[in-house]
């Protein structure tokens, strides 16, 4: 049977990372968490100063592009890839608000999309791959076989991202969580480079009511139906 690419774009906390990470299990494929490596060079401009003090200096992060690297590093107790900023692994921090909170405007960045879009496609190469992000069905692989876009209201999202940040003991609002989803969403659908918008052949996938073995079940016969063909 061919391996196929699968892309699941959408907004944030749609709860898509969670679905790539099992439908990847279930179907034996890689799983790639794109908004890990947007996250670890956010966390690289917070570290070097480029980003979150008084004045951001993203040309300076651009020429700094070459020192940052990036990789996910498998975990066999966890099941799954860990990310590492150049060699330590920065999967907790990359996750907290502070990173959340500037992540999106480290994806505006032209020179950062090029960055990570060719080590992204490069990962895809022998296929076998659900990629999950923002622009993996429109500009990563635009003929990825099966393209999935997920969306959920805010509120349910925000709901799910403050559940996770209190679960990790991180002390949050609720008001501040949905501020910071509703952020995000305006800012990565009206970026230049690469808004977040739905592919024309992906389907679309509204998970707010839907718990989350249901959701797997039916993404997991399309893509096995896609799979053959
Ligand atoms: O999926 P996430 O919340 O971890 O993504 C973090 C940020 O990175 C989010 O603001 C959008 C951005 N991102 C992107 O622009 N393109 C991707 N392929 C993945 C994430």
């Amino acid at each position: 049977m061919g391996k196929i690419i699968i892309a699941i774009d959408g907004y944030s906390s749609t709860g898509k990372s969670t679905i790539a990470k099992q439908l990847a299990k279930a179907l034996n494929y890689i799983y790639v968490d794109t908004g890990a490596m947007y996250r670890a060079v956010t966390l690289f401009a917070m570290r070097h100063g480029f980003i979150g003090g008084e004045k951001d200096d993203l040309e300076k992060l651009v020429q700094s592009l070459p020192q940052v690297d990036l990789k996910f590093v498998y975990n066999k107790s966890l099941g799954f890839s860990e990310m590492y900023l150049n060699g330590e692994n920065v999967e907790n921090e990359i996750r907290a608000l502070p990173v959340s909170r500037q992540v999106s405007k480290i994806a505006t960045l032209e020179q950062v999309r090029i960055k990570l879009v060719q080590m992204q496609q490069k990962m895809g190469e022998d296929k076998g791959i659900v990629m999950d992000g923002r622009d993996i069905g429109t500009v990563v692989f635009p003929e990825a076989e099966f393209k999935i876009f997920m969306t959920a209201s805010p509120e349910t999202r925000a709901f799910r991202r403050y559940k996770e940040l209190l679960d990790r003991g991180e002390k949050v609002s609720y008001e501040e969580v949905l501020k910071n989803v509703q952020t995000r969403d305006y800012v990565d659908s009206h970026r230049e480079f690469s808004p977040l918008r739905k592919a024309p052949d992906a389907i679309e996938f509204d998970n707010s009511d839907m718990g989350l073995k249901e959701q797997l079940e039916r993404i997991h016969n399309f893509a096995l139906r896609k799979i053959e063909g």
